[in-house]
């Protein structure tokens, strides 16, 4: 239906108040497998009530293609635009993780919440902030699990640093540390989708945001520092894995020359 819906003008917007909405924050770039990531996260984000993604193009300009596909998906969006700029852009031969990804892009859709709940009351600000990268796999249980974080919650998630999860140590429902290999003594030694912040939580800190030069695998700590100590976060989805930190292969186009 709201892929139907997608279709007609005037635009309806699905969303409501029954529910806290989730402003879930995709950074995204050009390459041949693109609109197949971002065709597939429109699939699952249609089957998920109050939703508005907030996709951010690593480009000077948007395109026709991520227009487009926004367009027709049936989703609540905007649509934002922010180059990472040349020196910090990593190379076709680059390793992956030698320079930070989708850092400026979330930044930017950090800034734009910022904007749009500039001088609403309190009674008129809800929701929680997800960062999802267009490449992982997202079940719909973990929006249920998110919908209702207080300040930032973490959970579980696949597939990453080296182990089939990594996930934060629990006891009694406080959150003790971390269970994971690679880089154990990070503050917060959890991956980009594993944690969720409270909108009015965020608004409360205006120095929550990401930072341009930090160590590897910090990124999250960077940013969660100035929202949360260990002691204050929200485990949910305890022993479960609710999201995958699935990377799609590079294709291989070279019979696409001859
Ligand atoms: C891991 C983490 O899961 C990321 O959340 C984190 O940003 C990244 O490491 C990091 O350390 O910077 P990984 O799978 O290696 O992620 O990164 P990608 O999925 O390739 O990139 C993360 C996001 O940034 C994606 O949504 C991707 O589309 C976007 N991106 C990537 C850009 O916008 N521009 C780029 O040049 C590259
Ligand atoms: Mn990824």
């Amino acid at each position: 239906m709201k892929h139907k819906l997608a279709r007609l003008e005037p635009r309806s917007n699905t969303n409501d108040k029954s529910v806290p909405t989730i402003y879930v924050i995709t950074p995204t770039y050009y390459r041949p497998v693109q609109k197949a990531e971002l065709t597939r996260m429109c699939h699952t984000f249609l089957l998920v009530p109050n939703l508005h993604w907030i996709v951010i193009e690593d480009a000077k300009s948007n395109s026709k293609l991520v227009t487009d596909l926004l367009n027709n998906c049936g989703v609540v969006y905007t649509l934002l635009k922010e180059e990472t700029p040349p020196e910090q852009k990593l190379g076709e031969k680059d390793k992956n993780w030698s320079k930070p990804r989708g850092v400026h892009q979330r930044n930017t859709g950090l800034f734009w919440l910022r904007d749009v709940f500039r001088g609403l009351p309190p009674n008129q600000i809800e929701g929680v902030i997800y960062f999802a990268d267009d490449d992982n796999t997202y079940s719909l249980e973990v929006f249920e699990e998110m919908r209702y974080t207080q300040k930032v919650s973490v959970w579980p998630v696949g597939l990453v640093g080296g182990l089939m999860v990594e996930k934060p140590k629990v006891s009694n429902n406080k959150v003790t540390g971390w269970d994971v290999s690679w880089a154990p003594n990070r503050p917060f030694a959890l991956d980009m989708a594993g944690f969720a912040v409270n909108v009015k939580h965020f608004l409360s800190k205006p120095k929550a945001k990401f930072a341009y030069h930090v160590k590897r695998g910090y990124q999250e700590t960077e940013f969660l520092k100035h929202l949360v100590t260990l002691e204050e976060l929200e485990s949910i989805a305890e022993n479960r894995v609710l999201v995958w930190h699935t990377r799609t292969e590079k294709v291989d186009l070279r019979l696409e020359q001859k």
